[in-house]
């Protein structure tokens, strides 16, 4: 009998021990993970791969290939997207987030980090003000209908951080516009809204 109630206290301890570990596994905040589909990742690095220093191009031929349609014509048909008003719906497409997640990973993990929190390698400090998981960044984006406009527009033109490092200097963004095609800034600003759950469903509306 004491032999058997040590066996159940073990099988209890043991899966009780097994779920935390799952639990504490899984809840461990990996948005950029769980976002990318593989297959996806392979494409744009293959792409990459063929296309060197060009990852706007090296997009534009995937898209092609993924369309059947010749590379000038994707290349028109990027040129023709709008700047202000986000073709994709993160809550909806996931498909456009894992394309999006892709694209965060290669050009801006370094510097906003892996989780998306500010906290990349390549800058001396982190961005605490560009921690797009800070309740008073999400709650302005989500006023603002997710920002599309205004990302897009920092994006694409670069930007200057507003607070200064310990040392008087302000980190900087490059400008991408040149470095990624329209679609693709798209793609990362929809992977972007798709960490915020407040995020609502008019989330493509123009705004400032
Ligand atoms: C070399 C480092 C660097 C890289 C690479 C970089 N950024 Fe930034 N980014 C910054 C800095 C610095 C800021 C200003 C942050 C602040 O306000 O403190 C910034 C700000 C932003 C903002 C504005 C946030 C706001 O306050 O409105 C967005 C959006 C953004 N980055 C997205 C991206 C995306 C998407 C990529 C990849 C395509 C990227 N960044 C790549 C350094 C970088």
């Amino acid at each position: 009998m004491y032999r058997y109630s040590i066996r159940v206290v073990a099988l209890v301890v043991g899966s009780l021990t097994i779920t935390c570990l799952a639990l504490v596994a899984c809840s461990g905040p990996q948005p950029l993970a769980r976002a990318i589909v593989a297959s996806d990742e392979l494409a744009y690095t293959q792409a990459l791969a063929d296309h060197k220093d060009d990852p706007a191009q090296a997009f534009l031929a995937m898209r092609a290939e993924e369309l059947g349609i010749a590379a000038d014509e994707a290349l028109t048909r990027d040129q023709a997207l709008s700047t202000t008003k986000n073709p994709f719906i993160a809550r909806k497409d996931p498909v456009a987030v894992s394309h999006g997640a892709v694209v965060y990973k290669q050009h801006c993990a370094d510097c906003h980090g892996q989780d998306a929190d500010g906290r990349g390698t390549r800058l001396p400090e982190p961005l605490v003000e560009a921690d797009f998981h800070d309740f008073s960044h999400r709650f302005a984006s989500t006023l603002h209908h997710g920002a599309p406009r205004a990302w897009f527009k920092k994006i694409t033109g670069g930007y200057t951080s507003e607070t200064p490092n310990s040392d008087g200097t302000f980190s900087e963004m490059p400008p991408f516009g040149d470095t990624l095609a329209r679609e693709q800034v798209w793609l990362v600003i929809t992977y972007l809204q798709s960490l915020d759950a407040d995020l609502r469903d008019d989330a493509t509306a123009e705004n400032e």
